[in-house]
């Protein structure tokens, strides 16, 4: 099942060359996907097909094995979220009529509707007392884009794109944003495909990483795996290759941790999902070499040391 690009082309009128040239890929249900590459090489155009925006000039997109070209253009995007960088709110409209726009396509009944509301503004960490009867203008904007992503989860649907959502956002605002996507991927499991020019942002978020250079896909793969071996000259300058400190920030401590028991206890425990390049630092502040590695249930599941990272790192 999950979604699978099939020689998909997209060439508009009237130009040279395909602005989608030839993609195949199959991405997984419950994917977190990143769509990396600079500006026009055709990110945007690849996932405006998925909800038919746009239909492929030849080849085919299906999803969980259903030829979409087969399912009316209104009722497949019912079954996607959908936000970008404008977040795209309806600025006359409450932030919950806002949100409810696709549950009352869908008719549900209103006492599901509300229900619904609190909880998604829940999710997305807005208080429900205080917001549900602003409008768009009187929310700051990373304040919006939450509202934007509560909006496409409304009807629950399996699978969300997004279009450089947070390009419009602050860097501080954006890495919170960050990590709250990715606890509700991980609450939700919703299949996302993720669009950036961000590599860092790549990086922090993407189980996969798709490259994408003048309309081609020219590296499909885990973060881990692009740094380790980029596929092209393109790639090795976009990830900077040789800046073994710049490729700490994209790593995390289940890139390199070891099982087993044999580094001392004595620390506090450092978790797989944390950032190598902040454990590095602390490393270097308190001048130990080596810490447990403890798991999302606080289970100790092996060790780090800066060896490994270093080692890691070098090849
Ligand atoms: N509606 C359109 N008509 C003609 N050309 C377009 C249109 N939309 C995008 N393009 C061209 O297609 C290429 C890919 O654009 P796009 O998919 O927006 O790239 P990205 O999102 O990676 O910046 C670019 O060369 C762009 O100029
Ligand atoms: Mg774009």
């Amino acid at each position: 099942m999950g979604i699978v690009f099939n020689n998909v082309v997209k060439q508009y009128p009237n130009t040279a060359s395909p602005a989608v040239d030839d993609v195949s890929l199959e991405i997984k249900e419950g994917e977190f996907i990143v769509f990396l590459g600079p500006s026009g090489c055709g990110k945007t155009t690849l996932l405006k097909m998925v909800n038919r925006l746009y239909d492929p000039t030849s080849g085919t997109i299906s999803i969980d094995g259903v030829d979409i070209r087969h399912v009316q253009a209104e009722q497949l995007r019912r079954g996607i979220g959908y936000v970008i960088q404008q977040n795209g709110l309806f600025p006359h409209m409450t932030i919950e009529a806002n949100i409810a726009v696709v549950p009352r396509l869908l008719n549900w009944d209103e006492a599901k509707i509300d229900k619904r509301i609190d909880e998604l503004l829940e999710l997305v960490h807005l208080d429900p007392k205080v917001f549900r009867k602003r409008r768009p203008s009187q929310l700051s904007g990373g304040q919006q884009q939450r509202v934007g992503i509560a909006r496409a989860l409304a009807a629950d649907p399996k699978v969300m794109l997004m279009d450089e959502p947070f390009g419009a956002i602050d860097a501080i605002t954006r890495s919170s944003l960050q990590e709250e996507l990715q606890r509700i991927q991980r609450l939700t499991k919703k299949t996302i495909l993720f669009v950036t020019h961000d590599v860092e942002e790549a990086f922090r978020l993407a189980d996969r990483i798709i490259i994408m250079q003048a309309g081609k896909v020219v590296q499909f793969a885990a973060p881990y795996d692009i740094l380790m071996q980029p596929a092209n000259d393109f790639i090795r300058q976009l990830v900077g290759e040789r800046d073994v400190y710049r490729k700490m920030g994209f790593l995390k401590v289940e890139d390199v941790y070891a099982s087993g028991d044999e580094a001392a206890a004595a620390s506090e425990g450092v978790s797989l999902n944390d950032d190598l390049k902040l454990v590095f630092n602390r490393m270097v502040e308190e001048r130990v070499r080596e810490y447990p590695v403890v798991d999302a249930n606080n289970r100790r599941v092996g060790f780090v040391t800066m060896d490994l990272i270093l080692t890691k790192l070098a090849n």
